[in-house]
């Protein structure tokens, strides 16, 4: 099995190149390798590895910035997945693919399933969506799975930016009415690998190809997520800022987010036999397994 692997060095890139590197030969692309804004490059590489394994992990993830970059947000999470998908058509390869909470509106009240209708809000949302619809289209095996609230010891997200800040103010306003399940980049990346192992032992069929909830079992607001963290270091004598629950509407960004992003992971779970832990104990483990520079 040849895996190639897209968007090597971002939070689940960096991770499934950790989960997968016993698992046959996974030759990884970061932008330098293969930048998704030149088809001509993609195409090149696609046709030179000719991979049985396309993993999609590069992505235009800053969701304000691309309500002002519409067109770069277009051709990265929607053009080049498109020419990725059409590739794999006519290869026979497998694309594994990510897409977000944020194709949905969050007006459900209760977990998204996978066949509940999408309403993206912000143009990151809309070109996710269009994406998964081109693999779609395309009629290529694939599994898409959709995440949330992602985060890792490396990345630049959420739990990396409150503890910094947190060391330089006494008060924080952190938003309390948005609700999902943050989402570590090792369980994203470990489920892919077990995913793809059924796949190529022909454990699942190509009946179960398609689309999927990947997200940790639990839920909470950013408030939560940030009490959470912030109270384990308060727990390792460290100096921190208090924090306040605010509501969306004191906090306003450019790109509109759901309020209602939990998925309902019960499909992977049952297909692949996955186990998708609270939300709760990759955060804690991470933490723990950070060093002390690292740690504050
Ligand atoms: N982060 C979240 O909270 C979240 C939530 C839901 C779903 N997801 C989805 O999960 C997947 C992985 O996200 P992540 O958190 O790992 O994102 P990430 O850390 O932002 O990584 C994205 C990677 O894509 C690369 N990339 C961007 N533009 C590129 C281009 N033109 N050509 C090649 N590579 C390019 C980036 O390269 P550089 O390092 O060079 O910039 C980066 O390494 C994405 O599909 C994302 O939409 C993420």
């Amino acid at each position: 099995m040849s895996i190639l692997l897209l968007g090597a060095n971002g939070q689940v890139g960096t991770a499934l190149r950790a989960s997968l590197s016993s698992s046959g030969s996974v030759i990884a692309c970061s932008r330098a390798e293969a930048d998704l804004e030149d088809p001509l490059e993609l195409r090149g590489v696609l046709d030179t590895i000719k991979p049985s394994v396309v993993i999609n992990a590069a992505a235009y993830t800053a969701v304000d910035q691309a309500e002002d970059e519409p067109e770069r947000a277009r051709s990265i999470n929607a053009d080049a997945v498109d020419l990725i998908a059409q590739h794999v058509a006519k290869t026979g390869a497998i694309l594994v693919h990510y897409s977000t909470d944020y194709v949905f509106d969050g007006t459900k009240d209760g977990p998204y399933t996978e066949s509940d209708a999408t309403n993206p809000m912000s143009v990151y949302g809309q070109t996710k969506l269009d994406g998964e619809r081109a693999i779609q289209a395309s009629g290529c095996r694939a599994l898409v799975f959709r995440t949330s609230w992602v985060y890792s010891a490396q990345g630049n997200n959420f739990i990396n930016t409150i503890r910094r800040i947190a060391r330089e103010h006494e008060q924080l306003s952190i938003v309390n009415d948005q609700i999902g399940a943050p989402t570590s980049a090792t369980l994203i990346a470990d489920v892919t690998k077990r995913a793809i192992e059924c796949v190529n032992n022909e454990t699942v069929t190509d009946h179960d190809l398609g689309l999927y909830h990947l997200v940790a079992s639990g839920s909470t607001s950013w408030f939560g997520f940030a009490e959470h963290f912030l109270g384990k270091d308060r727990e390792a004598g460290h100096n921190v800022a208090e924090i306040n629950p605010i509501p969306t509407s004191a906090y306003p960004s450019k790109a509109h987010r759901p309020l209602n992003s939990r998925l309902d992971s019960s499909r992977i779970r049952s297909v692949f036999g996955v186990e998708l832990p609270d939300w709760t104990r990759h955060v804690d483990a991470m933490i723990a397994t950070m060093r002390p520079q690292e740690t504050l």
